[in-house]
This record gives C-alpha cells, structure tokens and sequence, in this order.
C-alpha cells in the first residue's frame, strides 16, 4: 500500500468515527418545514395568523421539532387554485421539506392534498375546511387541524330552525368553502322544518354586494346565512350594516364572519351570531395561556386562525417527539400524530379516523370586540368523513 493510499484510508476511519460520534445523520439536518399560505389577498390576515400561532407552538417547544433546529421555507399561495400546482411543487420538488403546512382557501387546498397523495408528502392544513379532503381524498399523511367546511355550517342550521326561522336567504362566494357551509347549514335547517327560500352566490374575491343586500332587502326573509371571511367577511358586515338590514333581518354565518375581524367591522357586527369551534373567551387554562403568549409576542389578540396554527405546531411537535425527530420513520410519525390528543385553546380534542378534529360548535355572539360563546351548538362533533377509506 502506497503512503497516499495509508493518508486516505486514516481519513476516512477518521470522518467516520466522528459521524458515528455525532449521532445519526438527520441529528445534523434540519427539519425542512415548508408554509405554503396566503400572504396578501383578502385572506392575508389569516395567513399570517397561521404562521404566528405555528410558531409559537414551536417556540413553547425550544425552538425545535423532535430535537432538531428547524429551517422554514416559505410561498404565497395568493388564495389562488390555477397557481397551486406549481407553488406546492416548489416545497416538494424544489425545497425538498419534510413536511407542507397550508392552506386558507379549499380550491387552492384541493391542489396541495393530491400532491401530498402523489409525493407521499407529510401535509397539515391549518384551515381550509373542503370536506373531500378528509373524506373520499383522505390518507394517513394527511392531517387537519380546522374543519370541514359543511360543520359550522350544520351547526348554525340547528340554531336558525331552534330559533324558529322558516324562511332564510343564503349569500356567499362560489366555491367550495361558501357552498359547502351553506350545504351544512342547509341540511340541518330544512331537517328542522326550515326553508332556503334562494341562494345567491358571487364570485370569489367580489365584494359588490349591493345588489344583493337590496334583493334580500325586498324578499324580506326570517334571516339570511352569509360565508365570508378575511376582508370580504369585513365587507359585507359593514355594507349590511349601513343598508339597515342588522336590526331587522338577522345576518347569520359560520365564525369566519366575525373572526379576525371586529376591529376593522366596529360597531357594525354588535349582536351578530356565528357558530364556531372556537371563541375568544373560552375560560380554559390553555386558552388563556395561549392567548396570553401570543399577545405578548405579536401585540395582538390571536383568532381563530391562529389557534389552528398553533395546533399544526402542536400536532407536529407530538409527531416529531415520537420518532426522536427521524423523519424517515413515517408509519410511526403518522400513527403517533394520529392518535395524539391535543390540549387545544379550544379544548383538548382528538382526530377522527379521517384525520380531522373531533370537537365542539359553539355559538358566539359579538360583544364590543369579542366573539363570546353563548352556549354549545353541537357536542363533539365528527364530520361523517363520507368516502374516506382509510
Ligand atoms: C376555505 O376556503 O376553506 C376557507 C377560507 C376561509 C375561512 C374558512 C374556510
């Protein structure tokens, strides 16, 4: 053997002694957490709540995943479906992340779970509600922490047929999330002998609700169920305000409505009721934890958006602590993460075997800035997950 052929052969007896030294090779990596999300759009706001309530689930965690720093990788889905394809594609493909956490908007959701299904990717969706998602597309590797989007719509199609409403108006932008929720609400308020007597749609962005506030103003129903959120949700609450319809037909919607957005609303969302599986003032020690430490580290007061969030961070760092932070041992990951029982701000909640939370409707009501629970509108609520095969 050649003195070259020595050097070399003490070098590499050298690099791996200290590999094995230094534990095994993803201890070194990062965890590659990939936000696929709204940043501007009408459903910015939401977006960035998510990304602050993920964080800070992470920071309550040391800062790590499993043991492991953490390397953030970052894409503004724009809330549009069309560019969805490729924008997930740059997390997968391109960054390589070991795990896509997104979105807001279910068209653009739609997207992200079919590659999560074709990629094998790890996906947590912090708050698009498309049913199918968690039904005829469910998979192991596809988590919710939200919502389906027909469920808080249920839940308010009981209270508007206990209330006594017979005759109600419907109002939303055409897609997914809109006519799911308002199929929710639909199911449950006929069930109760209400009736839907139309439904009006216009499409997703469009705020120019005039038209529609003046034929609602003429059909005179018992009350009218609306699914908006973000910016169009600060709209239309507003614009039915100053049409003179709050205190004569009441305005019903799914929490959206109302969440995220009574600064910017003020006075026009007083008394307005929305059902949700989540309020401000939920008097229960993590809830006050929680919105203590978000208040303290962003200066304001965290929604609904943000708890979801902070339960993705949460429901990963469970993941991630069963397999010591080794991504490559998926079953485990996704079994642990599966059956883990989350002490959520909006109470301790479970996932169905569809992978979506099993938990409660409340119905909240605005008082000044807050949307307070009134009461539970349906208990321990599990979407029917129909066509989910796992
Ligand atoms: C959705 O598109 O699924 C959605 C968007 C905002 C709030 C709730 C649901």
């Amino acid at each position: 053997m050649t003195y070259r052929m020595q050097l070399t052969r003490v070098a590499c007896a050298l690099a791996g002694a200290l590999a094995l030294a230094a534990g095994p090779a993803f201890a070194q990596a990062k965890v590659k957490v990939g936000f696929m999300l709204p940043y501007t759009g009408t459903y910015a706001a939401l977006g960035n709540a998510i990304t602050n309530g993920f964080k800070l689930a992470i920071a309550e965690n040391g800062g790590k995943l499993g043991g492991r720093d953490i390397e953030y990788f970052t894409v503004d889905d724009e809330s549009d479906p069309a560019k969805a394809p490729e924008n997930v594609n740059k997390l997968i493909k391109r960054d390589q992340v070991d795990v896509v956490v997104g979105t807001v908007h279910s068209g653009v959701a739609m997207a992200m779970a079919k590659a999560a299904r074709d990629n094998n990717t790890l996906l947590i969706i912090p708050n698009a509600g498309e049913d199918s998602i968690t039904g005829a597309m469910c998979a192991p590797n596809i988590f919710r922490t939200s919502f389906t989007n027909s469920a808080p719509g249920y839940a308010m199609g009981k209270v508007a047929a206990d209330k006594g409403y017979k005759r109600v108006v419907t109002l939303t932008w055409k897609y997914a999330a809109g006519e799911q929720s308002v199929g929710g609400f639909k199911e449950a308020f006929e069930k109760g002998g209400g009736k839907v007597i139309k439904e009006m749609t216009l499409p997703f962005p469009n705020v120019e609700f005039q038209p529609f506030l003046t034929e609602i103003a003429a059909l005179k129903p018992d009350a009218v169920y609306v699914f908006f959120a973000g910016g169009g949700a600060v709209k239309l609450v507003k614009d039915y305000d100053a049409a003179g319809l709050r205190k004569t037909i009441p305005l019903l919607g799914p929490g959206f409505l109302t969440d995220g957005t009574l600064e910017a609303q003020g006075a026009a969302a007083d008394g307005l009721l929305t059902t949700l599986h989540y309020a401000d003032q939920l008097d229960n020690p993590k809830n006050n934890a929680f919105r203590a430490a978000y208040k303290k580290a962003y200066n304001v007061e965290p929604d609904v958006y943000a708890m979801q969030g902070y339960d993705a961070g949460q429901l990963l760092a469970a993941g991630t602590k069963a397999v010591g932070g080794d991504m490559s041992k998926r079953d485990a990951l996704v079994k642990a993460m599966h059956g883990a029982k989350l002490d959520s701000p909006r109470g301790p909640f479970s996932l169905s075997r569809a992978n979506n939370p099993i938990q409660d409707y409340y119905l909240r009501q605005v008082v000044g800035k807050q949307n307070k629970a009134i009461g539970v509108a349906i208990k321990g609520y599990e979407d029917p997950a129909r066509g989910c095969k796992m």
